[in-house]
């Protein structure tokens, strides 16, 4: 009997062992099955300003892992979505949340700069893989950079850059600006205060109210007593809704032309209409880009939303092809870590923007277009910085 029983025991160890160096060789499928779902971590507003964003940045995302199969590197996906309400004091428990409690493989957020500098220091800290798919913060790809940070959207000084060199080169020569104050605004008014003044006009007033305030009654009257060649603005989401329909009330489109970061148009003008047309904006995006890509991509984002992409859906969609690339090169094993983020930096993507790289400090190099608001449509008419990168400032990567 207890000799039977030693026999079992030393066929049960044998089959073991076997069965472990069996599956040292189990063929890739099964391999990746053993490792589970890739997990995805979207922390992003799905409530207050900027809430329609948010919602815009998801689809996008989605839609791209579907055209991939529903699929990275050929594992199934399992979703973790947290609304960050667009607050910064609430940001590094939300992301904590994500990456200690629900262990995300990577981190996908978010919208707004003051929350994203707070996520990107929790990424750091807990090296988790992160991509920014809209909030613009210059710094997470300038000092702040690192091997794990990512970005698709833009950085916030380079929409500020494009329309000042514009301006410039239209012979304006004074501006006032006006922004909610917080890094978004700072660094697009800084960025349009930089090439305005390089190409010889001046900023002669920078005005500012929190975030995300809209009584802009008061700053209207200041600007009308003004009286500048222009004004520069950035606003967003149901702000920029709200600043665009109160600058036409107050009579103020007629007298003084409005132009922006490529925000102040972008996903608002079915609620802005008539106030909104003619704004001049710059943006790395525009409705109707003439390449397959986009014509394909707002094809089936409408097909599966029932509603036209903005630069948001660009985004999450460029934000999802981004770690395709990346989770392919490992086939699917994330711990992989340096060859997967090798992979992302040397990326060029094809997006519905045109063709995207990053530079060293992982922010979008890209063109950055004029456009002029015609109806319901964002019109391309002009290119106002070609392949725009930033001075990766103080990056060491
Ligand atoms: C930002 O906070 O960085 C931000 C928010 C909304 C935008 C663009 C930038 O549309």
């Amino acid at each position: 009997m207890e000799a039977t029983r030693n026999t079992l025991r030393r066929i049960g160890a044998i089959a073991a062992v076997g069965f472990a160096a069996a599956s040292l060789l189990l063929p890739d499928g099964d391999a990746l099955a053993q490792q589970g779902k890739v997990k995805i971590g979207l922390m992003l507003p799905y409530t207050g300003t900027y809430a329609a964003l948010g919602t815009a940045i998801t689809n996008g995302f989605k839609l791209a892992i579907d055209e991939n199969g529903g699929k990275l590197g050929g594992r199934d996906i399992e979703y973790f979505t947290v609304d960050d309400e667009s607050d910064p004091a609430k940001a590094p428990d939300n992301a904590n949340k994500l990456i200690k409690r629900d262990q995300v493989d990577v981190l996908v957020g978010t919208v707004h700069s003051g929350v994203a500098l707070a996520m990107s220091k929790v990424a750091r800290d807990n090296n988790t893989l992160l991509i920014i798919p809209n909030a613009g913060a210059d710094e997470i790809t300038g000092p702040l950079c690192a091997a794990n940070v990512f970005r698709t959207s833009f950085s916030n000084s380079q929409m500020g850059i494009a329309m000042g060199k514009v301006m410039a080169e239209q012979k304006k020569k004074t501006a006032v600006t006006l922004t909610w104050k917080y890094a978004a605004g700072d660094e697009s008014v800084g960025g349009f205060k930089e090439s305005f003044e390089a190409g010889g006009g001046k900023v002669i007033k920078e005005l500012s109210l929190p975030f995300p305030q809209v009584e802009f009654q008061s700053y209207l009257t200041e600007i009308a007593a003004l009286k500048p060649d222009v004004v520069y603005v950035f606003f967003a989401g149901g702000g920029a809704v709200k600043f665009v329909k109160d600058y036409a009330a107050a009579g103020l489109n007629k007298t003084i032309p409005l132009v922006g970061a490529g925000f102040l148009t972008d996903g608002t003008l079915e609620a802005q209409g008539e106030a909104a047309q003619g704004l001049l904006t710059t943006l790395h995006y525009g409705d109707g880009l003439n390449n397959p890509k986009n014509n394909a991509f707002r094809a089936a984002y409408m097909k599966a939303f029932k509603s036209e992409p903005d630069v948001y859906a660009v985004q999450g969609y460029d934000a999802a092809q981004l770690l395709i690339v990346g989770v392919n090169a490992v086939k699917g094993d994330m711990g992989k870590r340096a060859e997967l983020v090798a992979a992302m930096g040397a990326a060029k993507l094809d997006s519905p923007r045109g063709s995207l790289a990053l530079n060293r400090g992982h922010n979008p190099i890209h063109d950055i277009y004029l456009r002029k608001v015609e109806g319901k449509e964002n019109k391309v008419i002009g290119i106002a910085v070609k392949n725009l990168t930033d001075p990766p400032r103080g990056c060491k990567l």
